[in-house]
């Protein structure tokens, strides 16, 4: 078993490293505060290939492997969870399923320009009264000679205000249950599409997300993504996909947290020494690094299944499960670290405790994270 990265592995690590540290981390309390769609910083992603980097070349995308984009999503996530999440939307959740389910002339519309950076995407699956029960779609597609005429509501749309394109996910046959579910691409200035006010959130303030609201939007069979009825199968597979960059993005939201608390604890002082000299703290300080190291090969495993073509949906969900955990436990141990001046929001502990939770809920809460994994047990055992 070999652990080591490729050169290009770590020339892209190195390249995401460079960038977080120099040009998102200065901006990272401020996208926050001011809850701020980081623009210039989406386009610096696209210039450096960060927005399609799994993309093959012949796409115009980096066509680095999703072990690279693991890396590079923790290294942006480290500085900042809401720019990480609006990378990790357009490549897992946009880009990847375009990827393997558009056609030769969807490619080269929608999939170039996104994997380029030139348009920006959204992933429309939730609604008001679908969640985690995906399947329970109610946005209606219903056809109209050769166009699809569609209405509903969205809900969380991550990206939903700021993107130009978006995978839609919608009940064409209620009757025949997730094989009634049809995806979309739409482009979201269609006359009828409509984003409601940005969501008021806890954390991942610079990530813009909304409703999406569908009022008899017309769309040509060509927007038709995958097969009539294959929906479902396009979200969950596609999902499986985007649990390898959320639990990513959890190693980033996590490894801010240890590294911030390490840097505080080695100056601040308590009875006579630094606090990080205390047995109490170098075992928050250690717990923290072990269970970020876990974490973060959970994570590597499931993208290098996903580069051999080999199945990792479960390991993706046992990797997201993990991840989102310890984001959540090394957040928390920061703060308790810094004490009162974690509480603050002067010092950046308290944006990691907020960014963390959402790791738990979205692209699947950690209780479905659970029912996947207890599912493939259960296959496996049949
Ligand atoms: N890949 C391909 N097909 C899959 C699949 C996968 N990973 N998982 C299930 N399927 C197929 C099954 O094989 C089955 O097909 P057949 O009928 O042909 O056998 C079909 O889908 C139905 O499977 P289930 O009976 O398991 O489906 P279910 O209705 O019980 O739901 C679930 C399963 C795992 C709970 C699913 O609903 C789920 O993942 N829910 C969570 C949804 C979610 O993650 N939402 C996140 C929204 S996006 C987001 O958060 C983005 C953001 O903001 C950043």
């Amino acid at each position: 078993m070999d652990f080591s990265l490729t050169d290009e592995q770590l020339a892209v690590q190195k390249l995401a490293r460079d960038f977080a540290t120099n040009e998102v981390l200065p901006k990272a309390a401020e996208i926050d505060r001011e809850h701020r769609h980081p623009a210039e910083l989406v386009k610096r992603m696209g210039d450096l290939g960060f927005l399609g980097i799994a993309i093959p070349l012949a796409h115009q995308g980096a066509g680095f492997d999703h072990v690279s984009y693991a890396l590079a999503m923790e290294e942006v996530s480290r500085a900042c969870a809401s720019t990480g999440v609006i990378m990790s939307v357009n490549n897992s959740l946009v880009c990847d399923p375009i990827f393997r389910f558009g056609t030769d002339a969807q490619k080269a519309k929608w999939l170039v320009p996104l994997a380029q950076g030139h348009l920006l995407g959204c992933f429309a699956l939730s609604e008001p009264e679908a969640g985690s029960d995906a399947a329970a779609q109610r946005t209606t597609a219903t056809r109209d000679g050769d166009d699809w005429v569609i209405s509903g509501t969205k809900n969380w749309i991550t990206n939903g205000p700021v993107a130009d394109v978006c995978v839609l996910f919608t009940m064409n046959d209620r009757a025949a249950g997730h094989k009634g579910i049809t995806a979309f691409i739409l482009p979201m200035t269609t006359k009828g599409v409509r984003c409601g006010a940005p969501d008021d959130k806890l954390g991942i303030r610079g990530s813009k997300s909304s409703q999406i609201f569908l009022d008899d939007v017309r769309l040509s069979n060509d927007h038709l993504l995958g097969e009539v009825g294959g929906g479902f199968k396009v979200a969950m597979s596609t999902l499986d996909g985007g649990r390898i960059g959320i639990a990513a993005q959890a190693v980033g939201i996590a490894r801010a947290a240890l590294e911030d608390a390490l840097a505080y604890a080695q100056q601040r002082r308590t009875f006579g020494k630094p606090i990080a000299q205390h047995q109490a703290i170098q075992f928050k300080l250690a717990d923290m690094a072990t269970e970020i190291d876990a974490a973060r090969l959970l994570t590597l495993r499931a993208a290098w299944l996903k580069d051999h073509k080999l199945p990792y949906g479960m390991e993706a969900s046992m990797a997201k499960l993990y991840a989102s955990d310890i984001a959540n436990k090394a957040a928390r141990e920061a703060i308790q670290i810094f004490g009162g001046n974690g509480y603050v929001t002067e010092f950046p502990v308290e944006r990691h405790f907020r960014d963390a939770k959402i790791t738990e809920i979205y692209e699947g809460t950690s209780e479905i994270q659970r029912l996947v994994i207890a599912g493939h047990l259960a296959k496996a055992t049949r």
